[in-house]
């Protein structure tokens, strides 16, 4: 019966990842999937990670399981995170996390929660998203809609066309939003504009559900809450979805989080007896080391500042690339204005460059982008920034 398979395309963004590794050419560039590299192109393990891993294997006395919904320790760094420490909604003890298999995990486990509750409810995502956003929910049984976000032309937020959509929602529908550096835009809400978001998410009955992946990687680990806590402020019931693989490094280890806001404690109780069961009957309870890192680190306070100054440098490094970017095509004579890019947050960019002058820098160049036009900047170094900007400038002209 296998047979009847046809050929699946390959995944729009980790096929990237497969090609650029077949590819032969010694100055490859990967500006592909979002992973961080830092000066000399590489993927290091964070400073803070090693020691916290130290610990970890010194002290470990046992692998058995964890409980379904993983560590509580965990869970309790993950709702600072998210909400900041003394916040009502932890003392009230109104939130339930749970961790999860990266990021894509919590979504995927909060997609099957919010389908038992809200069979008919639809999920809508930005226009453009994540790649896989769509893929997730559409496996979850939900229908993905779409509502505005990008203005192409002003190579801004679509505020007033977005807010139209979100104004046509139905109550108990359910709206993803990038907690911050937008993917793949990198453009995100100014706290006016988040107000201005929040208000009709409140007016509408709408279940906010933020997907949080790149905390710190814009402006601080505090600062890129800013809309999270403003909805979570505002609104009884969200969802947030964390992951820690790109502001702890920790891209294989799988480490995510998903939470739940819920109207009380005793709401919350019976979220989590149902949250269990889902996960069990998914992958049963998710592997330790990931979590335990976190934790470690977070509950440290030597660890948590080492940790917080190695968040600075990856988004100092990027800030940079973004600007040396800017500066080395206008360097090169490229007239096209990309000074936008120096404006956005995290790792992505869109670039404004069309699929065939994307297919150009890969057929071409070895230069891997993802179709949307989407760059990652974490992959721009010294090393490859004048190679990379003159490829550019060939497909522009
Ligand atoms: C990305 O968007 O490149 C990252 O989130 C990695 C992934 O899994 O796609």
């Amino acid at each position: 019966m296998f047979e009847k398979f046809q050929m699946a395309p390959p995944d729009a963004i980790l096929g990237l990842t497969e090609a650029f590794k077949k590819d032969p050419n010694p100055k490859k560039i990967n500006l592909g999937v979002g992973v961080y590299k830092d000066a000399l192109g590489t993927t290091p393990v964070m400073e803070s990670v090693k020691k916290a891993e130290e610990i970890i294997l010194k002290n470990q006395t046992t692998k058995s399981y964890l409980p379904i919904p993983g560590s509580a320790e965990y869970a309790a760094v993950v709702q600072e995170f998210l909400f900041g420490s003394d916040h009502e909604i932890i003392g009230d003890k109104r939130a339930v996390t749970a961790q999860t298999p990266g990021g894509t995990g919590a979504l995927r486990v909060a997609g099957d929660l919010l389908k038992q509750v809200r069979p008919d409810a639809a999920m809508w995502v930005s226009d453009p998203t994540w790649a896989n956003h769509t893929g997730i929910f559409t496996n979850a049984g939900f229908e993905v809609k779409k509502y505005p976000y990008y203005d192409a032309a002003a190579k801004a937020i679509d505020l007033d066309a977005m807010k139209k959509t979100l104004k046509t929602i139905p109550e108990g529908d359910v709206v993803l939003l990038h907690g911050c550096c937008h993917n793949p835009t990198g453009i995100d809400p100014d706290i006016d504009q988040w107000g201005q978001i929040c208000d009709i998410l409140v007016e509408r009955k709408i279940l906010p559900f933020v997907d949080f992946a790149y905390q710190g990687l814009a402006n601080g680990i505090e600062e890129d809450a800013q809309g999270l806590r403003l909805i979570a402020n505002s609104v009884k019931e969200l969802v947030a979805a964390s992951s820690f693989s790109k502001n702890f490094g920790l891209y294989n280890e799988r480490i995510g989080a998903i939470t739940f806001v819920c109207d009380s404690s005793a709401t919350a109780d019976k979220l989590a007896s149902n949250l269990k069961l889902i996960i069990r009957r998914n992958y049963s309870n998710p592997p330790a080391h990931g979590a335990a890192i976190v934790a470690t680190i977070m509950n440290n306070t030597e660890l948590k500042k080492l940790w917080q100054s190695e968040v600075k440098q990856i988004r100092d490094r990027i800030k940079e690339m973004r600007h040396s970017f800017v500066d080395t095509l206008k360097s090169l004579g490229v007239k096209n204005d990309f000074s936008f890019i120096t404006e956005q947050n995290g790792m992505f960019s869109f670039s404004g460059l069309n699929k065939d002058q994307v297919d150009t820098l890969r057929e071409k160049y070895s230069i891997y982008i993802v179709g949307s036009g989407r760059i990652n900047v974490a992959g721009m170094t010294a090393g490859n920034m004048n190679t990379l900007c003159k490829a550019i400038a060939e497909v522009l002209k």
